[in-house]
């Protein structure tokens, strides 16, 4: 039996703010009012795990026992087929400068490995997104969400954040950095995530 969440006000272990924006963005209907990590100065645990499941819940098993609240992790990624499902858990290590994080060295790096192996194209791919709720007791439920999808390049759009801008979700033509942030959460990997915690945790 899933535990409830029957707070107003739900952390969410997160120093994304395009992850924050989004998870805060699902949750408006529903009345619950979203507080990131970073607004309640919890430093970023270490993701030492190989998995999603494995990170995310180190992120909000960190952020419950800090805070003594229920915390919320997500913890995501882009698998690319042809490069056998990198970056995958390493997903934002490969934007990583020394210097901070610059997704557009990201991108570039996933198209130019796709070149250097000739990976015929479409380019296919996904998103996931493994949400964990972590109580400060220790208990945690999990749930994930998968997006289909191609690669595209030169990147296209403005909006959203991270890989979006060379992401098409399947049956669609636009990338999800072309999408306005309500029509990618319908349809993305944390959008579907949400949905299962929403119908897990919440009534
Ligand atoms: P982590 O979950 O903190 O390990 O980071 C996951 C990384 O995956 C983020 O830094 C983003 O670059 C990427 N990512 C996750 N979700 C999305 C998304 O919805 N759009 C674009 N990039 C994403």
């Amino acid at each position: 039996m899933i535990r409830k969440f029957d707070g107003k006000t739900l952390l969410v272990a997160t120093h994304n703010k395009g992850k924050l924006e989004e998870v805060a963005h699902l949750l408006e209907p529903y009345g619950v009012k979203v507080v990131g990590a970073g607004e309640m100065n919890l430093p970023e645990p270490e993701e030492t795990e190989d998995t999603f499941v494995g990170n995310a819940r180190i992120k909000a098993h960190a952020a419950a026992k800090a805070t003594g609240l229920p915390a919320l992790s997500d913890d995501s990624g882009l698998s690319i087929d042809a490069l056998d499902g990198a970056p995958g858990v390493y997903t934002a290590d490969w934007a990583e400068t020394g210097n901070g994080r610059d997704f557009m060295i990201a991108m570039t790096r996933a198209h130019d490995e796709l070149m250097a192996k000739n990976a015929p194209e479409p380019w296919t791919a996904q998103f996931r997104s493994t949400l964990v709720l972590a109580w400060p007791d220790g208990h945690d439920e999990v749930f994930e969400g998968v997006a289909p999808g191609t690669l595209t390049w030169p990147i296209r759009g403005k909006d959203g954040f991270g890989y979006d801008p060379m992401f098409i979700p399947e049956g669609h033509t636009v990338t999800f950095a072309e999408m306005d942030r309500w029509e990618k959460n319908k349809i993305s990997h944390r959008g579907l995530a949400v949905a299962k915690f929403v119908a897990g945790c919440f009534g």
